[in-house]
């Protein structure tokens, strides 16, 4: 195709960048720009056109966030191949192969949940510690991880515990996992049994309700009001379980911070009944007003708190890392069932992460990641705002990496999560993350990922057209 047909014409009154997105669009609808092929690159396209970078940038992102380019790093970008079929015009043959079921498995969803924002990830920096721990890899560094992590990488946490989050602890009641859901199995096989129930919050984390279910739990589900998890109501529902899950900084989804009162109740409960408390601490260091609230786990005088975190919102999911904090009490127990089941995590991912630490780059990249998440949570709010007005209602809370957009109760919200993703936009239905039938209606949708206001406008324009 001959980009020519690309000038836009700079005497119509609309701006430019969306002309030239106009223009891509009219291409790859009347077969001109098939699936699949590279489109020029920014640079060579701004120079061609007499245009500036931005300019063409901001088409590009544009047709990115609506799935119809799709970035491949160094080797460019191209016209996805499975563009949306409103793209194609009716007589343009099928160069598609089959479709996957799943659009851009590989990529992120521009809403979906859980992710750090990826494109901010300092890869370079990355590459260079990776680079300089394969060199120096000695012999023992082959040989399978320790099982309980690597001795290095619980001396860094002991200190960033310790200094972030409020907590004492030795590197021995660390065990490095691969995942959150990773330490609720440790934990279950260690400390809990088949049939033994447990609180949830309701609405809750759906991954770690499944992992527990699959574990043979039984969970009892208590509600979540302003001040986090309502601890009497668990008292009056479940008083005699085993262990009750919270997300005390940043309840997941909600975004409450438990309040002290709350806090106390529940380590008091936990107490009187031995029950154990699992701290699921997964965000707590995005936070954007106020200071990052200690964890529950430093207010633990009783050793009844199992303290998890995890390095995939802090770095990258890919990283697969994970920690579980265990009362001095307990560090025995846990050590003999990760020496009989435990595989150990690589050696290279927690070397670089304890690099990563020690250098000073883990405390930079985190006040890069709240400055930005801030600013990306705003656009978002007000391009969700913008567009869908009344229907919708976004309490915003003191931190986390989504934004609950409440919608009218009568909104059925997993209609609309189902047609998101299917429109490659990522997001949940709040409804899906209650045990009980659900009475509210809402959407999550990550905001991390949303990489500026022309993008966050067109997500939101495209939401509303879902929601119609
Ligand atoms: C509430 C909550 N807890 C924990 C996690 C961390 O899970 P993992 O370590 O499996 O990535 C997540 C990830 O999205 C989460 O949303």
């Amino acid at each position: 195709m001959s980009n020519t047909h690309l000038r836009p014409d700079r005497t119509q009154n609309v701006p430019v960048y969306r002309q030239l997105y106009q223009r891509f669009r009219e291409a790859m609808k009347d077969g001109r720009l098939p699936p699949g092929q590279r489109v020029p690159s920014v640079r060579s396209l701004a120079s061609e056109l007499n245009l500036s970078r931005g300019t063409v940038e901001l088409a590009y992102q544009l047709l990115v966030s609506e799935g119809y380019f799709l970035p491949r790093g160094p080797a460019g970008t191209i016209v996805s191949p499975h563009l949306p079929d409103s793209t194609r015009s009716p007589s343009a043959p099928d160069t598609t192969a089959k479709p996957e079921s799943k659009p851009h498995l590989d990529l992120p969803q521009p809403f979906q949940l859980g992710l750090p924002a990826l494109d901010a990830f300092p890869s370079k920096l990355w590459a260079r510690l990776v680079n300089r721990r394969l060199r120096a890899q000695s012999i023992a560094e082959l040989n399978y991880p320790p099982p309980t992590g690597h001795p290095a990488l619980k001396r860094a946490l002991v200190t960033y515990l310790g200094v972030s989050r409020g907590i004492v602890c030795r590197p021995e009641q660390i065990i490095i996992t691969d995942s959150y859901r990773d330490s609720l199995g440790l934990i279950c096989r260690t400390l809990l049994k088949p049939g033994d129930s447990g609180w949830f919050e309701e609405p809750g984390y759906l991954m770690a309700r499944e992992r527990l279910l699959s574990e043979g739990m039984q969970l009892a589900p208590v509600s979540v009001d302003a001040d986090g998890l309502n601890v009497e109501e668990g008292c009056l529902r479940a008083n005699s379980a085993r262990f009750a899950v919270v997300t005390p900084t940043h309840q997941s989804p909600t975004g409450v911070s438990m309040t002290l009162a709350r806090r106390q109740a529940l380590l008091a409960w936990a107490n009187r009944e031995n029950a154990w408390i699992i701290e699921d601490d997964y965000d707590s260091e995005y936070r954007y007003h106020g200071h990052p609230l200690p964890a529950l786990k430093s207010l633990d005088r009783d050793e009844r708190v199992l303290y998890t975190g995890t390095f995939s919102k802090v770095l990258f999911p890919g990283i697969k890392l994970a920690y579980l904090v265990v009362p001095p009490s307990q560090a025995e127990i846990f050590q003999n069932t990760m020496q009989r089941q435990g595989h150990g995590c690589p050696t290279l991912s927690q070397s670089v992460v304890t690099d990563f630490i020690d250098e000073g780059h883990f405390a930079r990249h985190l006040k890069r990641m709240r400055a930005l998440y801030k600013l990306r949570r705003e656009m978002l709010r007000q391009a969700l705002e913008h567009h869908l007005g009344d229907r919708i209602h976004i309490d915003l809370q003191a931190g986390g990496m989504h934004l609950l957009v409440r919608l009218a109760d009568d909104t059925d919200d997993v209609a609309v999560a189902n047609q998101a993703a299917s429109a490659g936009l990522g997001g949940h239905a709040l409804s899906q993350w209650t045990l009980k039938p659900a009475r509210q209606s809402g959407l999550l949708l990550s905001f991390t990922n949303v990489i500026d206001a022309v993008q966050a406008d067109a997500l939101a324009a495209r939401l509303a057209t879902l929601m119609k």
